[in-house]
This record gives structure tokens, sequence and C-alpha cells, in this order.
């Protein structure tokens, strides 16, 4: 009665070397029940970036490509009590799946488990540590209507501990009904930039979660030029909010000739680490873009505070998820502020990531340690913003002037007085 893969499981590996320069190969799983019915379905690409330490000690960025050997064991359909399993094997020990859960409405995928073996000397030849290495992500999925397919042709990243996943042109429907996909696809956000998705945001997003919410789209195309639209993120740890951050943020890329890129808060997930003495914001803007921001305690303060210490920044190639270009700047002490309150900073600030590439921030408000209650605590300006440091040399020399006439007006009515009591006298 188990429903499982049977033997007639299709998956079939699609070459796909449109331009020649690259393959790249898109993995098909159907998964059919007991009765030879389809009930979980996907087809996508996929690739990661690994990062591994090599032994020469220093550490190597790896590319693991799918191979054109792809196994699919131990998939599962899944039911109103147990959930679904979508597992595919590949290469020297490499393994990838991801599990779906129901409601009686949606489905979504809760975590994504992978992992790489670098013993793999083709993708790995110089690991220090050789053997598989697992990584589990969670909450990768927003909730899809039932009997939806989800389809997302954009480009998606899922960044944990040191991998990047990539993954593009993904069709899935998990918990098909009477062995059909359905013809009513749920698109992606990035494929539908200016409408909302089909299923709002639930609150099983428990590890970070972008507090972004829909305002009105915008009904054009966003022009580069324009200030960026600013965005809510927070990361939890736990149940708690450890992380605040409101920002508005523009790249400032130069490449043959500097190019602006908006990044678009609807689009953008948050996610990182709150830690004792460092935290770090990671953001993806679901397109081609990731960056992180890391803040650190300064100690050796008297009073304590945080500040901002490193920035990267990696873009990817659209289409196949390569990297474009990647920067780093680990030297920062920007945006310091007492630790327990907040720093904030209206105006546009730069921050020069490398000579190739800056971040404009835009209504900056950040508080990276001691979130209280979800909210921001007492914020700390930058001196941008105080255009006031202007009106204090009129202040003073106003108040100074009126000290003047109070001075005259009283000596004048001490005068009168003294005159009058001379009369009366
Ligand atoms: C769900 O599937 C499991 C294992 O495949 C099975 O043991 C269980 O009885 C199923 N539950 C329902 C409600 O069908
Ligand atoms: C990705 O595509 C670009 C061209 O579109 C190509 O130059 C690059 O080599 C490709 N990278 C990989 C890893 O396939
Ligand atoms: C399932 O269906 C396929 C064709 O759709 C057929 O070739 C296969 O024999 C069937 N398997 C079972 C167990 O009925
Ligand atoms: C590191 O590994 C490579 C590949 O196995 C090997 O050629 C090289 O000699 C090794 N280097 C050191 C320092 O062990
Ligand atoms: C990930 O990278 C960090 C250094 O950035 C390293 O300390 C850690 O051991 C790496 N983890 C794995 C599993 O390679
Ligand atoms: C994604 O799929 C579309 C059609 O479904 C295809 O035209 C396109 O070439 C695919 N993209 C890549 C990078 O394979
Ligand atoms: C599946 O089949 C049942 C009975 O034939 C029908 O009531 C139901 O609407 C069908 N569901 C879908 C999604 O086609
Ligand atoms: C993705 O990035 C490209 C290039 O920067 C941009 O033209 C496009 O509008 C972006 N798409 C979304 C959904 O943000
Ligand atoms: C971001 O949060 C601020 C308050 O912290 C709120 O006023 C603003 O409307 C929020 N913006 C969005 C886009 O959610
Ligand atoms: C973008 O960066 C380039 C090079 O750093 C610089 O010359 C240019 O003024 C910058 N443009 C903007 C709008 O900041
Ligand atoms: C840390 O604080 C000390 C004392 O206020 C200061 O001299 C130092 O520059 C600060 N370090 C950084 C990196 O901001
Ligand atoms: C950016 O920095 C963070 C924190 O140090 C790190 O986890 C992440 O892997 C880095 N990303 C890139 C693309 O270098």
């Amino acid at each position: 009665m188990a429903p499982r893969c049977s033997s007639s499981c299709l998956l079939f590996l699609l070459l796909l070397g449109a331009s020649g320069f690259f393959q790249s190969y898109a993995v098909e799983v159907d998964v059919k029940d007991a009765s030879n019915a389809t009930c979980l379905y996907a087809e996508w690409m996929m690739r990661f970036l690994i990062k591994y330490e090599t032994n020469s000690s220093d550490y190597k960025n790896a590319t693991l490509n799918l191979s054109s050997s792809v196994t699919h064991n131990g998939s599962v359909c899944g039911n109103d009590t147990q959930a679904a399993l979508l597992a595919v094997q590949f290469g020297e020990g490499h393994s990838w799946s991801v599990n779906f859960t129901k409601t009686n409405e949606t489905y979504q995928g809760d975590f994504v488990t992978f992992t790489y073996n670098t013993n793999d000397t083709a993708v790995f030849p110089d690991a220090k540590r050789k053997g598989p290495v697992t990584i589990v992500v969670k909450a990768v999925m927003r909730p899809v209507q039932l009997n939806n397919v989800f389809v997302c042709h954009n480009t998606d990243f899922l960044e944990a501990e040191n991998v990047t996943q990539i993954f593009w042109n993904v069709t899935v429907q998990a918990f098909v009904q009477n062995g059909t996909i359905s013809k009513k696809e749920s698109r992606c956000r990035a494929d539908t930039p200016t409408s909302a998705p089909t299923v709002p945001p639930t609150t099983a997003n428990v590890t970070t979660a972008s507090t972004t919410t829909l305002s009105p789209a915008p009904t054009t195309a966003p022009k580069p030029v324009e200030n960026p639209d600013t965005g809510n993120y927070s990361l939890k740890s736990g149940n708690k909010t450890c992380l605040l951050a409101t920002v508005g943020l523009q790249l400032n890329v130069s490449q043959d000739k500097p190019l602006l890129i908006n990044i678009n808060p609807k689009t953008t997930s948050a996610d990182g680490t709150c830690g004792n003495r460092t935290a770090t914001l990671k953001l993806n803007d679901g397109n081609t873009t990731l960056i992180g921001f890391t803040f650190v305690k300064n100690e050796s303060a008297n009073v304590q505070k945080f500040y901002l210490k490193e920035v990267n920044v990696t873009l990817l190639n659209r289409l196949n998820g390569s990297v474009i270009s990647s920067a780093d700047n680990n030297n920062f002490s920007k945006w310091d502020a007492f630790l327990g309150s907040s720093y904030m900073c209206r105006k546009e600030q730069t921050l020069q990531v490398n000579e190739d590439l800056q971040i404009h921030t835009f209504n900056l408000w950040i508080q990276p340690f001691l979130v209280k209650e979800n909210k921001f605590s007492t914020a700390e300006e930058c001196l941008a913003d105080s255009d006031l440091n202007f009106l204090i040399p009129i202040a003073v020399g106003m108040a100074l002037g009126f000290l003047i006439i109070l001075v005259f007006i009283s000596y004048i009515i001490g005068r009168r007085k003294s005159r009058t009591g001379y009369q009366s006298v």
C-alpha cells in the first residue's frame, strides 16, 4: 500500500547546450503511487557553489553541477500524515532532497537536505577533509495552493553554511490529484514582479522571514536612476526577532560602464545569523544578487558599541547561475552605535566594497544586536541626517541676541525703578 516510486518512474536528462558553451542538465522526476498514478512531479535545473577548505588551508569555491547519471531513490508520494519526498542522487556520492507537507489548502517545501562528498576529486581535487558533508535548509518554498503547479523560470538561491544552491526553470507539484499535473500555475514572485504572490506568506517560515509587505505594485519597470524602494528585513532566533533592518539598496557596478541596480524589496528575502559577537544579514534579491552585511561588537571601547565590519556582494548570471563578480570588503568601520541602540541614516550613504562596486543606502535603520520586542531601540542618527548642524550657530546667535536684549531691557527697567525710587524718597 505504501506509495512508492514505481519502476516506471520517469527520469530523464535533457542535454541543454543552446550556446554550446556550457552543459546544464534538467532533471525530471515523476513519482507514481501504487495505482501507477503520478503523485509527485518535478522538473528543474540546479547547481551548487561550494566553499571548501583545501589541503593548503585556504578556501576555494567549487561549482557542482548535476551529472548525467541521476537516480531518484527514496522519493515518496506523501499524504495527509506523511511528508512527500523528492530525492535525487548524482555524481560521486552527492545527493539532494526536499520534503513537502500539506495543509487543507496548500502544500509547501519545508527542508532541503544536500549532501556533497568532498571525496569527489573531479570537483574537490585538493579538499583537506574528505567525505560527505550534509547541510539542511529550512522553509524553502512558500505555500502553493493544492492542485496548482508551482512554476519559476527565474533563478532562485538558497544560501546556507558554505553552500549556495541555485535553481532555475523549476516546475513542481506535490500531492498531485487524480494523477494529472494541474493546468493552474502558481508563479514565483520573481516571474511576476508586478503582482502579488498567489498565496500570502504564512507564519510557517520560522527560521528567518522577510517582513517585506506588499504595497501597491509599480505599474512600470523601475528605472534604475530612481531611488530604490525601502525594504524591511528581519532575522529570528527561535521565535524572537534578533536583527532588524530597514533600508533601500542600490548597487553601482562598474563593469564596462557603471550600472545602477536597485534592489527590489518585494522579491528580496533575508537570511543570516545572529551571534553574540557578530551578526550577519544576507539578502537575496531572488534574481541575481546576494548581499551580506556583517556587524561586530567593538569590545575595546569603554561603553560597548557595534559597527558594520564586512560587506560582500555576489552577482550571478541570470541564466545559468554562474558567478559574474564577487566583491568582499571586511575593513569597514561604519554605522557605529552603542549596543542596545539602533543606527539610523536617512540620507544616501555609499559603501565602497571594492573599486568596481559601490552600495548606496537610503533610509537606513538597523539594529543587529539586542533587539527587544520586535522593535528598534533608540536610534543614533548619522551626522549627514542632522541638518540641524547648520542651525546650531544660528540658534546660539539668536539666543545671545535675545540675552543682550533681555539684559538691556532689565537695565532700562532697573534705571526707571531706581529713578522712581529716588523720587519717592
Ligand atoms: C500515509 O502514508 C503512510 C506511508 O506511506 C501510510 O502508512 C499511512 O497509512 C498513510 N496515511 C493515510 C491517511 O493515508
Ligand atoms: C554561463 O553563461 C555564460 C554566458 O551566458 C558563460 O559565459 C558561462 O561560461 C556560463 N557558465 C557556466 C558555469 O556554465
Ligand atoms: C504503469 O503505466 C505505464 C505506462 O503509463 C506502464 O508501462 C507500466 O507497466 C504501468 N505499471 C504498473 C505497475 O501498472
Ligand atoms: C593537495 O592535494 C593535491 C591533490 O591531491 C596534491 O597534488 C598536493 O600535493 C596536495 N598539497 C599538499 C600541501 O598536501
Ligand atoms: C565553512 O567555512 C568556514 C570558514 O569560512 C569554515 O570554518 C568551516 O569549517 C566550513 N565548513 C565546512 C563544512 O566546510
Ligand atoms: C528554461 O526553460 C525555457 C522553456 O521552458 C527554455 O526556453 C529556456 O532555455 C530554459 N532556460 C535554461 C537556462 O535552460
Ligand atoms: C479527482 O477526481 C474526483 C472524482 O473523480 C473529482 O471529484 C475531483 O474533482 C478530481 N480532482 C481534480 C483536481 O481533478
Ligand atoms: C532581474 O535582474 C535584471 C537585471 O538586473 C532586471 O532587469 C530584472 O528586472 C530583474 N528582475 C526582477 C524580477 O527583479
Ligand atoms: C517598514 O517598517 C516601518 C516601521 O518600522 C513601517 O512604517 C513601514 O511601513 C514598513 N514598510 C514596509 C514596506 O513594510
Ligand atoms: C559608480 O561608480 C563609479 C566608479 O566607482 C563612479 O565613477 C560613479 O560616479 C558611480 N556612480 C554613482 C551614481 O554613484
Ligand atoms: C573601538 O573602540 C575604540 C575606543 O573607542 C576605538 O579607538 C576604535 O577605533 C574602535 N574600533 C573600531 C574598529 O571601530
Ligand atoms: C559573505 O560573507 C558571509 C559572512 O562572512 C559568508 O557567510 C558568505 O559566504 C559570504 N558570501 C560570499 C558570496 O562570499
